[in-house]
């Protein structure tokens, strides 16, 4: 047997529900992932789950399956959407059709009918996708892959990683890939706290690199951010080689405007990789002495051995404290490279940030710690307008949202 069909059930009616999901248990190709209530249920159980297939009462309240329909159409165009109406609602099926819905059941149906329209409705779009990949909903980006890197550990690479990539989609309204390359104890899905219904293992697993399947196994944290979790288990981290890893990024490179690859302090097969696939890699350092001898080493290795060109590499300041460390001046000096964007020390809000799950560049916009991360930002996207820190931008709701979300729960 193949995969299963994974299908979310929205409809306002408790019974309705009830059953319909006995219905499908009977059938062994297919497992009921999820319900909803109403159309914004619908919706943040679709961005939570990505079901293969959404079976959308036409009427609910408060927010009904159209406008349920045209968001989730947007934002997971690989979900498909199977409207359900009853006789007489001829105009609003015309109406979900054209929000994107794929197929209609009429109330009331059989069995037969149901399970035929679900796997029709499905196979029809898998179909199409196989043909056009990119395709619509689907757009061509050339992403930039950027590489957080350091040469210690704890130095700030998730914290950095992870606010970099909720700035950029948030502000910038650009699609962000972030992938978590610290292959033993990655920690990305923690400081975004999600927990991953898939990892890099998948596609270890499945054997195949390709868009398609990098796409099944990203984690759609908010509409322009996308995460590739790292293994469950410490010991699946060798299973990744880097010829994976160099699938993976050409991969993603259509899929998003900027891939984020968060790093462990190494320089195995994947990290390798990454960093040879990178347009730019962020080093992250703290002003120390230990840490400016393994920057150096560490750009020996970049320069001398790797190769790269000079302007590969950036240097970042963490935790800066003006007050206590090292100069900035004294590490440019004996690094022989200059800083490009210096993040101050904010324990609280770091570790705030860490708690809840919601990065710091998106709760406190204005705190300097955040407008370190924008001056980042500024540099690799060199160029794009970032508008100032004013904690408003159209889609912060979504992540404030979520964290309310998440406290109610
Ligand atoms: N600018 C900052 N100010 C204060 N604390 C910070 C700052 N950046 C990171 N931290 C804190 O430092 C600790 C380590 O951060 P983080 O996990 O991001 O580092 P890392 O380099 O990814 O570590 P590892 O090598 O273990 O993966 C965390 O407790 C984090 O909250
Ligand atoms: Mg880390």
């Amino acid at each position: 047997m193949g995969r299963r069909l994974r299908v979310l059930i929205a409809d306002d009616s408790a019974p309705t529900r009830e059953s319909l999901r006995r219905l499908l248990e009977f059938h062994q190709d297919i497992e009921v992932v999820g319900e909803a209530a109403d159309g914004e249920e619908a919706v943040n159980q679709a961005r939570l789950l990505e079901p293969d297939v959404i079976l959308m009462d036409i009427n609910m309240k408060p927010v009904d399956g159209i406008t349920a329909t045209e968001v989730i159409t947007t934002e997971l165009p690989r979900s498909v959407i199977v409207m359900m109406s009853v006789q007489g609602e001829q105009e609003y099926l015309r109406q979900a059709m054209a929000a994107g819905a794929r197929d209609y059941l009429t109330k009331p149906f059989g069995t037969d009918e149901l399970i035929n329209t679900i796997h029709n409705a499905y196979e029809r779009e898998a179909r199409r996708w196989l043909q056009v990949v990119p395709g619509p909903g689907f757009p061509e980006h050339q992403g930039k892959v950027i590489t957080v890197f350091s040469a210690k550990g704890g130095v700030g690479k998730t914290t950095i990683a992870t606010n970099l990539a909720a700035l950029i989609s948030h502000e910038l309204q650009k699609t962000v890939a972030i992938v978590d390359l610290d292959l033993q104890f990655g920690d990305v899905s923690v400081l975004l706290d999600f927990e991953p219904r898939r990892t890099i293992i998948d596609l270890v697993a499945a054997g195949e690199w390709g868009p398609e399947e990098v796409r099944g196994c990203l984690h759609q944290y908010s509409p322009k951010l996308k995460v590739l979790a790292a293994p469950a288990r410490p010991e699946e981290a060798e299973l990744v080689t880097g010829s994976h890893i160099k699938q993976l990024i050409e991969s993603l490179r259509p899929l998003a405007d900027f891939i984020i690859i968060d790093t462990a302090q190494n320089f195995q097969e994947p990290v390798l990789a990454a960093l040879d696939e990178s347009d730019e890699i962020a080093i992250i350092a703290t002003l120390d002495i230990p840490t400016v001898k393994n920057v150096r080493l560490c750009l020996d290795v970049m320069q001398g051995v790797l190769e790269y060109p000079v302007d590969k590499t950036k240097l970042v300041v963490n935790r800066d404290a003006e007050d206590i460390g090292i100069k900035a001046a004294f590490l440019e000096e004996k690094l022989g490279i200059s800083i490009c964007a210096r993040i101050p020390s904010d324990g609280r809000l770091a570790v705030q940030a860490a708690n809840t799950g919601l990065p710091f560049v998106l709760s406190s916009p204005r705190a300097p710690i955040s407008q370190g991360i924008r001056e980042l930002a500024r540099q690799i996207t060199s160029g794009e307008e970032l508008p100032a820190a004013s904690g408003k931008g159209p889609s912060n709701r979504s992540f404030i949202g979520r964290m309310f979300h998440r406290l109610r729960a």
